[in-house]
């Protein structure tokens, strides 16, 4: 791919305009959700898809979320009872439902790499539910972020991950939740978490009033998301879990009374932990130091998303 000239413009009406007309002739954007910062293209159209894959360089058989608005979501998937509960109770907001696909939906075959599945999400950022009210169309987004690497949470990550190989970024500053939807898989089967996130294992079993299986928890290698390779968040350093204080080639992530070179959250609050966490990282990887540790998150509620990251992102890289 050539080297093209990145725009970084702020969120507003002219902006949105700019990125509606670049996703309707088939380019990729760059846009905040509520999770992190996606790389959204028209999911209708194989060439946009091939975009994104190549700016990425995202491996073909891992799928795409797809980016609804509300009323859209039953024209691309098959909901349930759960589904229909989990969608009443979470859209628009940080969860992402896999349900039988529509064929009839129009959606691109790489968008789902070929399974019979589709995963959607109708996101509560202002920002990307305009860009799909003004492009009239689904938008396929997975973080902004070349593959392998930490997902974007300012405009500022996406410049350094993607600048030269994507034409726009809508920059409307920091994202609130920090950390990507929590990903669900409804079927006949019953409701199986995939990928833990800001909508809690608590609130989704309140939700639809049934047990919610932890498929990606087994630890014994399966995966059903395709994309959760087990080093899928890494940053460039070797880094360290569970940490009580730092080695001196160490920069410490500290969290409540570890105090750390940096902390996600002094008073121990979970939610701000997320928030911060993959500015956090991408901190502790532009530091002197060759090794990062990162004190304990206790494994509650969003702890256990925080939790998933940082192990992903310990593990060795894959390939
Ligand atoms: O918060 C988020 O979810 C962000 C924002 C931009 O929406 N997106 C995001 O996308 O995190 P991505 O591509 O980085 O992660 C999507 C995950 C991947 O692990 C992929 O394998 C999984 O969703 N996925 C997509 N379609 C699937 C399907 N049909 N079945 C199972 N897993 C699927
Ligand atoms: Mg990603």
């Amino acid at each position: 791919m050539s080297a093209q000239n990145t725009l970084v413009l702020p969120y507003g009406g002219d902006a949105v305009a700019e990125a509606a007309r670049l996703i309707r002739a088939g380019e990729p954007v760059a846009v905040p959700t509520e999770t992190v910062y996606g790389l959204a293209a028209d999911a209708t159209s194989p060439a946009a898809i091939a975009q994104i894959y190549a700016a990425k360089g995202r491996p073909p058989f891992n799928p795409l979320i797809v980016h609804v608005a509300l009323d859209d979501a039953e024209r691309y998937g098959r909901f349930d009872t759960a589904g229909r509960a989990l969608a009443g109770a979470f859209w628009p907001g940080p969860l992402t439902l896999v349900v039988p696909l529509r064929e009839a939906g129009g959606l691109a075959a790489a968008v789902t790499a070929g399974l019979a599945t589709v995963a959607l999400r109708c996101p509560a950022h202002p920002a990307m539910q305009s860009l799909l009210a003004v492009a009239g169309r689904p938008l396929a987004a997975p973080s902004a972020n070349a593959s392998g690497g930490i997902s974007p949470t300012r405009a500022e990550h996406v410049l350094a991950s993607l600048g030269g190989r994507i034409p726009l970024i809508l920059d409307a500053g920091p994202t609130a939740r920090g950390i990507e939807s929590t990903i669900v898989a409804v079927d006949e089967r019953g409701a199986r978490l995939l990928r833990p996130g800001p909508i809690t294992l608590a609130e989704l079993e309140a939700a639809t009033s049934a047990n919610v299986s932890q498929p990606f928890a087994a630890g014994d290698g399966r995966i059903e998301a395709p994309g959760q390779l087990r080093s899928h968040y890494a940053p460039a350093k070797p880094l360290r879990l569970d940490a009580g204080s730092a080695d001196p080639d160490e920069w410490l992530i500290g969290f409540g009374p570890v105090t750390g070179d940096d902390n996600l959250s002094p008073s121990g609050n979970l939610d701000e932990a997320a928030a911060g966490l993959f500015e956090a990282l991408h901190r502790a990887d532009a530091q002197a130091r060759p090794r990062i540790a990162v004190a304990p998150i206790p494994p509650d509620g969003i702890g256990l998303a925080i939790n998933d990251r940082l192990r992903r992102a310990a593990a060795p890289r894959e390939g």
